[in-house]
């Protein structure tokens, strides 16, 4: 063997498994995408019987696991299972744990998960819910509209704290799922289809939601955020979307406006009072006001929007954003423009 190879560090699988494990469980279990840690009624019901199936399935595997140890310390000499005399026993045993017990357990689980959870997710009577918002799943992407006013928005939804909303949820391309976990179930987006789901939360705060159906290249990447607040300061948000863009005064903003009218930008996004409707992109009106870009997937800080518009195939490959070959400065005074979104 090579002197380089016998002097390398020994690799240690084991560490790196309890490392993963303890990362999934820190992550998963008191993240803000975590089905364990419900904010609204349904989700509660939900994380109950999340533990109930994990319970009985813990039960049920060691079960398996003790029986399969008997067996193997019993075997004979020629390794197959010794049984004798005691072949009735045995026959029962197979009956009731292989049968019977997984008959039983499987149907109250099912009853409990499709008939009394069912209640709890199923949709809403729009006359119990205070608004309706559609959210429509592109690749990949989510485009938000708020009915009844001409509030239009993408990847962040915000809703009032404590109130029924009605969520109708479709696609305009291809099967996407729309998942907030800690406030409602999954919901199918489907082509030429409107599924709905309630969206309740029951104390303020933002909550990562992801679509739940793989649906291409950068499902991955195809995140959201919900974010609940008080009545009024909702109220105050939808009045600052409904309304059309503000103008910049003069400067790089300026120049940045003429410049995104003028190059490709908007033939894909709307800006509205500003250009044509199109939803090819995102709605970028009050793009400033939002957290995040191209779906969860970067913060929205000037330096990344600049990364961004440069070579959006970098971030994000395969998305429909294309790379315009833009001059630095022309791409600094757009997202001047951008940036100035409110
Ligand atoms: Cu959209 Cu996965």
């Amino acid at each position: 063997m090579a002197p380089a190879l016998r002097d390398r560090p020994r690799r240690r699988p084991l560490r790196g498994i309890a490392v993963a494990i303890a990362l999934g469980v820190v992550l998963g279990g008191c993240g803000r995408q975590s089905i364990v840690s419900p904010r609204s009624p349904q989700t509660h019901d939900i994380r109950t019987l999340w533990w109930w199936m994990l319970g009985v399935g813990g039960i049920v595997f060691l079960g398996a696991i003790v029986m399969l140890t008997m067996a193997y310390l019993r075997r004979d000499v020629r390794g197959l299972p010794f049984i004798g005399d005691r072949e009735p026993i045995a026959q029962g045993l197979v009956v009731m744990f292989g049968i019977a017990i997984p008959l039983v357990v499987l149907v109250a689980l099912f009853g409990v998960s499709d008939v009394y959870l069912i209640d709890s997710t199923s949709p809403p009577d729009p006359r119990t819910t205070a608004m309706t918002v559609e959210v429509i799943g592109h690749q990949w992407w989510w485009e938000v509209h708020y009915r009844g006013t001409g509030a239009v928005t993408a990847n962040e939804i915000h809703i009032p704290v404590e109130t029924r909303v009605n969520v109708v949820a479709t696609s305009a391309d291809v099967i996407h799922s729309f998942w907030v976990p800690q406030l409602a179930r999954k919901i199918d987006e489907v082509p030429g289809r409107q599924n709905r789901v309630l969206l309740y939360a029951d104390r303020p705060g933002s909550y990562r939601g992801q679509c739940a159906e793989f649906c291409g290249a950068q499902h991955a990447h195809m995140a959201l955020y919900v974010i609940a607040q008080p009545m009024a300061q909702f109220r105050a948000w939808l009045a600052a979307m409904s309304a059309p863009a503000r103008n910049p005064s003069g400067g790089a903003a300026a120049i940045g406006r003429r410049l995104f009218e003028a190059d490709q930008c908007a033939s894909c996004h709307q800006i509205r009072g500003v250009t044509a409707p199109v939803t090819v992109g995102p709605d970028l009106t009050h793009l400033a006001t939002r957290s995040s870009l191209a779906a969860a997937t970067i913060p929205n800080r000037p330096s990344y929007l600049e990364r961004w518009i440069a070579n959006p195939q970098s971030i994000k490959p395969g998305d429909r954003m294309p790379d315009l070959g833009l001059p630095r400065w022309q791409i600094s005074d757009i997202v001047a423009y951008l940036d100035s979104l409110r």
